[in-house]
């Protein structure tokens, strides 16, 4: 029997000050050692850059940097080093302890006109590092309301992951973002269908479960539904885990729902 890895990872984006960001990481952590989630149950969460030292530092005090509660980044350069202003190898990203980094957030490819070739090389980098990246995907809402977002995912998923890919995609469609709506259960099924029959393309294989997650307005509320689709292993979450209670709540739900399938 194995046992498939489910996530919560928290994406605190540009959102929280550095001592709320420090004490939220304490409380999370408290929270995760007062009732500690199974172990197929792995916890992520995502401090802007200049808190990841000081997260790390909480982490290690609670004795908690490990595969069921690691620190990730937010994005890295795609190069080792060099004279790139104001970048962040994903090697300076492992050197304060980050286990993961997200990529290619359509908040960055918006912000940032990040393609998805400079997201691929993102991916590369990273992963030399040594950093498991968490890729995202999805389409906006002209795109989904055209009928196009099963091309739109087609050419992400085709686009920004490297051939042989070992990393986390995260679907969050542009619309559910900070909107305060997501996707009825029936249309994440299908997509959740379509991006588990595009991936194999990059996968190189048809062995290996790339964990895909679900990104955009997830509460505790909605977590049950969301993770009891099959093809789904976890969900990104951008405002409700900039509350401890409300992300550990998420953990929670996430774990309950999962239970009864979590060994395959
Ligand atoms: P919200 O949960 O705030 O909608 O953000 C989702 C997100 O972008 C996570 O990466």
């Amino acid at each position: 029997m194995r046992t498939v890895p489910k996530f919560v990872i928290g994406n605190w984006k540009m959102q929280a000050r550095h001592s709320y960001g420090l004490q939220l990481a304490c409380d999370i952590a408290r929270g995760i050692k007062e009732v500690p989630p199974p172990s197929f149950m792995h916890t992520v969460i995502c401090p802007p850059f200049t808190q990841l030292a000081g997260v790390h530092d909480v982490l290690e005090k609670e004795g908690l940097n490990s595969d069921v509660f690691a620190m990730g980044a937010q994005d890295c350069y795609p190069a080792a080093s060099g004279p790139f202003t104001g970048d962040i190898s994903p090697q300076m990203l492992t050197a304060l302890g980050a286990r993961y980094v997200i990529l290619g957030h359509s908040e960055r490819r918006q912000n940032h006109g990040e393609t998805n070739a400079v997201i691929r090389q993102k991916v590369k980098a990273a992963t030399a590092a040594g950093i498991t990246p968490i890729v995202c995907i999805g389409e906006h809402l002209a795109e989904r309301n055209e009928g196009r977002a099963a091309s739109i995912l087609a050419s992400q998923i085709e686009g920004s992951l490297t051939r042989g890919f070992r990393g986390i995609v995260a679907y969050e469609p542009v619309w559910a973002i900070g909107s305060g709506i997501t996707p009825s259960h029936e249309e994440l099924q299908r997509k959740l269908t379509l991006i588990r029959s595009l991936l194999p393309m990059r996968l190189m294989t048809d062995d290996i479960r790339v964990p895909v997650l679900y990104g955009g307005s997830v509460t505790s509320v909605q977590t049950p539904s969301i993770m009891s689709i099959k093809e789904l292993d976890g969900v990104l979450v951008g405002s409700a885990s900039l509350e401890a209670q409300s992300f550990l709540d998420i953990i929670r739900a996430a774990t309950e729902a999962t239970l009864p399938q979590s060994s395959s």
